[in-house]
């Protein structure tokens, strides 16, 4: 740095930025006196755009008062896309920049999954954590839980949290579900003796595990206190962190919105007086979350509040089929869908399964009180980060995020020119590309539904010419445009060209993967496998 600094002096300012540039490029610090920044990811689950007061002001409620002064003091995005509608394949992408067509996770890993995201993908954690920062995740990985896939081997200097969803093994007291799932067994068997649950969609065999770093240390863990070992680990992750004097990447996959839901209410067992309180249920987790979201900001700002950038955002859609236990979708009810049967959240590329709440804050660098109606998504997490950071991506691979520095420092309102949305598990094959976006039109190829709260579900249909919606008039996607028109014809025409080249240039991509989704019983994290349900007989 010293001497690139002199010959800055020596050449002056159009050399200096060169020289700095190769200095940053061959990894060496850039500059000792301007610190790296902090970044903290929060990823909330199966949340709706309209669950944020601040996207639905006109509904009048206040479940999320930080994350409204998070908007107030920073920008908020309105077109931001999780780049697929189900948990793995965004959680992939987001870690890597990568469609799942490239990265090889297209649909979600199970409990018993032996592998996970590909070892030849290169993660975030991984790059940051090279680049001299500590990296540490709280909550829900689902990208592999076994030996090499876990997160502490993916770039995590430490982990907390669940291997895959919340709902993905029984606990004790259980949450809010829908059906309501059964508590645990106690005694019994041992675990894989047990017959397959009879209760539709409740996962009983395997108590659900809470992980630190390779270790079980809760089995079956309790839902009613997870929140808040999260928030303690947050507050002392970025404590030690400061600490230890090296800039940090936290990141935060809360298991809130997702079923089952356990706010602290009611005080007694929760499914007793389950009816009563039904309504109040997804609110008041929404509350909780607000809540986790707020002390983890609270501690920012009071630590190194000029220099985190805290991003807040969604894996998916609502699920929809979990009624009341589901988020709210804003104005984007995916009508064409819904009036043929089917839910349009999650698991669709209708917006509602994609569109999703998103915040990003830094006081000083992000503009107060902003939005920005950029088209952008999960995947571009990853480049801005790494150039807010001062590094470049490995160049022996393609990546589909964008940078979105200008968007969040400097109030650009483009993004990505096309966007494009992998089905996800409502039609066709995984992965492959349902849906593209540009400007504000939208193009289906295929269009599927994922299982309604009435239990319809529509049919997967392929469009050939595709359908196209134009999202600033019909919010809705209620009526396509008429193919006879020239706005139509021009789209159409623009859409096709460009899907090509996606499709060729991922082809012709030599880093792309594929994921095993191969099963084994023995791939089930278990901590006492002489036990019912695997569970620990010696946690506190
Ligand atoms: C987790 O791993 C980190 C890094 O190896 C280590 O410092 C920490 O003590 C571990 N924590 C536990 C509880 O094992
Ligand atoms: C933020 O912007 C809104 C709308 O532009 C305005 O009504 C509000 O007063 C602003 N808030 C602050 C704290 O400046």
């Amino acid at each position: 740095m010293t001497e690139a600094f002199t010959l800055c002096l020596l050449f002056g300012m159009l050399l200096c930025g060169l020289l700095l540039h190769t200095v940053s490029q061959h990894g060496a610090k850039v500059d000792k006196s301007s610190k790296k920044p902090n970044f903290i990811i929060i990823l909330a689950d199966d949340i709706g755009w309209g669950d944020l007061d601040v996207n639905q002001p006109e509904a009048k409620t206040n479940n999320t008062p930080y994350l409204n002064l998070m908007a107030e003091q920073g920008l908020r995005l309105t077109d931001f896309h999780s780049p697929a509608s189900t948990c793995s394949p965004s959680r992939a992408a987001i870690l890597t920049g990568r469609y799942g067509l490239r990265n090889g996770v297209t649909h979600n890993f199970a409990v018993d999954s032996v592998a996970g995201l590909p070892l030849s993908e290169v993660t975030l954690p991984q790059l940051l954590q090279k680049a001299g920062y500590y990296t540490a995740m709280i909550g829900k990985w689902h990208l592999g839980h076994n030996g090499p896939y876990s997160p502490i081997n993916r770039g995590f200097n430490y982990y907390l949290g669940i291997p895959y969803s919340n709902d993905m093994g029984c606990t004790d007291i259980p949450g809010y579900n829908l059906p309501q799932c059964l508590p645990c067994d106690r005694y019994g068997p041992q675990v894989f003796r047990l017959k397959k649950s009879v209760q539709k969609g409740c996962y009983s065999k395997v108590g659900l595990p809470l992980m630190e770093n390779s270790s079980i240390v809760e089995q079956p863990l309790d839902l009613w206190t997870l929140t808040d070992q999260y928030k303690s680990a947050a507050i002392r992750i970025i404590h030690n962190a400061r600490e230890q004097g090296k800039p940090y990447f936290l990141y935060i996959a809360l298991s809130h919105m997702h079923v089952p839901l356990a706010p602290a209410l009611p005080p007694d067992p929760p499914y007793s007086s389950y009816h009563s309180n039904e309504v109040k249920v997804y609110a008041s987790s929404l509350q909780e979350m607000d809540n986790l979201v707020g002390a983890v900001k609270v501690t920012s700002d009071d630590i190194d509040k000029d220099n985190t950038l805290i991003w807040f955002t969604g894996d998916n859609g609502p699920w929809e089929q979990k009624c009341q236990y589901a988020g709210n979708v804003g104005p984007f009810i995916g009508k064409w869908q819904t009036s043929r049967g089917g839910g349009s959240a999650k698991q669709t590329t209708w917006e509602g399964g994609h569109r999703v709440p998103t915040i990003a804050y830094w006081p000083g660098r992000i503009p107060a009180n902003t939005t920005s109606s950029a088209l952008l998504s999960g995947m571009d997490i990853f480049p801005t980060l790494l150039s807010l950071a001062g590094l470049i991506p490995p160049s022996d691979r393609h990546y589909d995020g964008i940078d979105a520095t200008h968007a969040l420092l400097y109030g650009e309102q483009t993004g990505h020119e096309f966007l494009f949305h992998p089905n996800s598990g409502a039609a066709g094959t995984f992965g492959d590309i349902q849906a593209v976006r540009t400007g504000k039109h939208k193009a289906f190829y295929i269009t599927g539904a994922a299982e309604a709260c009435d239990g319809s579900t529509g049919m997967q249909q392929l469009h050939d010419p595709p359908l196209i919606f134009d999202l600033e008039h019909d919010k809705s996607e209620e009526t396509p445009l008429d193919v006879g028109t020239a706005e139509y014809q021009a789209v159409a025409e623009r859409i096709s060209r460009r899907r090509e080249e996606l499709l060729w240039d991922i082809a012709t991509d030599e880093s792309v993967a594929t994921a095993d989704y191969s099963t084994d019983k023995s791939a089930a994290p278990c901590c006492d496998p002489k036990q019912a349900v695997c569970r620990c007989l010696t946690q506190g």
